[in-house]
């Protein structure tokens, strides 16, 4: 597993680079799918080349995942990367300080490591299955708040409008029930608030694996919990994530279900 750790931090940390870099200078910006709110930039592509490069070099064999289409080896080895190579494209374009570098690995359907690094805090996010979870080394734990009154919840909004309606009603219960609501604009960044108790619970609809792949092993293995809305098993696969500090997860739940 060092090895594997080892390759995905310095990937993130080299994409992380370019990305810093590359921040409010004049970027290329695409809309996928023709909708403009689904922004693709240069430097996502140029992020993503990179990772791709740095893993398909370390482990030729390995499968990848990645959200611009980048693609490692087509066989089937039980290794598959999945890789976000710029979370929070809408923030960078705009010069909104919120993105990050999210890389997850999954060995037999299972995530067992996960690097997220925000390039322009300096914060290195990773966690190992049943190794605990670590922000620039130091080991991270969730929030102990127990009440929605007390606690700061963030949520996001997918590209599409009808992603976006559905996530309304949600918003306002919430709106209504906890102490704080953010929007950050980068899901792998709220996960890692939840695992370092910036943030005592995360909801979204409609997320991609590439989002959630790294931030939920994070949550999970700082002592959060990630399911989706009806608290059942969490599945990077799924549209709906629930993650919290484990203590909001039930009242989080009968919100969300309209209780
Ligand atoms: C987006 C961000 C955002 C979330 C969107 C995602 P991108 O990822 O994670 O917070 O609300 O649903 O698609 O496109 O910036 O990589
Ligand atoms: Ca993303
Ligand atoms: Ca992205």
């Amino acid at each position: 597993m060092q090895e594997l750790r080892t390759v995905a931090v310095a990937a993130a940390r080299q994409a992380g680079k370019l990305i810093a870099d590359a921040y409010r200078t004049d970027f290329r910006v695409d809309y996928k799918q023709g909708a403009t709110t689904n922004l693709v930039t240069d430097v996502d592509r140029r992020s993503e080349a990179a990772i791709i490069e740095a893993l398909s070099q370390a482990f030729p064999e390995h499968r990848i995942l990645a959200e611009e289409g980048g693609e490692g080896s087509q066989t089937q080895s039980p290794y598959k990367w999945i890789v976000d190579p710029l979370d929070g494209t809408t923030n960078f374009a705009h010069g909104f300080p919120a993105f990050c570098v999210s890389i997850g690995l999954e060995v037999e359907g299972r995530v067992v490591l996960g690097v997220v690094y925000d390039p322009l805090r300096q914060e290195l996010f990773e966690a190992e299955v049943g190794r605990g979870a670590f922000l620039n080394g130091e080991r991270l734990c969730v929030s102990r708040v127990a009440t929605l009154d007390q606690a700061l919840l963030v949520t996001g909004f997918a590209y599409d409008q009808e992603g976006r309606r559905s996530n309304l009603e949600y918003f306002s219960r919430f709106a209504l029930r906890a102490q704080g609501i953010r929007r950050t604009g980068s899901a792998a960044i709220d996960l890692c608030y939840v695992a370092s108790g910036r943030i005592d619970g995360f909801w979204e609809l409609k997320l991609f694996p590439w989002d959630v792949a790294a931030g939920s092993l994070i949550v999970a293995e700082a002592g959060g919990l990630v399911t989706d809305f009806a608290g059942r098993a969490f599945s990077i696969y799924g549209h709906e994530v629930l993650a919290s500090n484990s203590l909001l997860h039930q009242a989080m739940a009968d919100v969300l279900a309209g209780k």
